[in-house]
């Protein structure tokens, strides 16, 4: 990975610059970037909040993480502060970051549709897995493989990993109904076509 690239990845994703320690974030990048390889989208920012439903509502990945990367943060700090609960604030923003990061190999730039990978491997577990082959601590991939309501084969089991469960839905469930749309609806419609 040239530097070029990190600070392209870093630039997508400003939240990274937020994680303290160094090993952490150079890991979270490094998993953007082996995905990115790995995948066939030309630019991370590419890719759509949801590829299934990328002719139904304009959103994309890049825009959703960081607004969950927001909002976990808050909720931690909220937390944190009025509550006197540990949150570890570098494995949320590790999970924050890298929540969604499996879709760019699960799903294929060309078609939208489900690559082998995403027919091999469910969304959450795949970025749990990847997080885990670039050697980031178990708590980060278990927020990852947790995260998703409809995905996950297990529930949030630390505070890091239920902050990023709801901030991902309330996020998520907010932005579509702005447009005018029902998530689980449009999720359930897509899932349906492909299966
Ligand atoms: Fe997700
Ligand atoms: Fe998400």
């Amino acid at each position: 990975m040239q530097q070029k690239d990190k600070d392209y990845i870093i630039r997508l994703f400003p939240a990274i610059k937020k994680i303290s320690d160094r090993r952490i974030r150079d890991k979270v990048v490094r998993t953007w970037y082996n995905a990115w390889k790995r995948s066939n989208f030309p630019r991370i920012e590419d890719l759509h909040q949801f590829e299934l439903a990328r002719d139904c509502i304009e959103y994309s990945n890049r825009d959703h993480t960081n607004q969950v990367c927001r909002a976990a943060e808050k909720m931690g700090a909220m937390l944190a502060d009025s509550s006197g609960l540990e949150v570890r604030m570098d494995y949320l923003l590790a999970g924050a970051v890298l929540h969604d990061v499996d879709k760019i190999v699960i799903f294929d730039a060309k078609t939208g549709g489900l690559t082998d990978t995403g027919r091999r491997f469910a969304h959450a577990v795949m970025g749990a897995a990847m997080a885990l082959m670039e050697g980031l601590p178990e708590e980060v991939a278990h927020i990852i493989g947790a995260h998703s309501t409809k995905f996950s084969p297990v529930p949030p089991a630390s505070i890091e990993a239920i902050i990023l469960r709801h901030a991902d839905q309330v996020v998520a469930q907010a932005v579509y109904l702005a447009k005018g749309l029902d998530m689980d609806l449009v999720l359930r419609q897509s899932l349906a076509r492909i299966t």
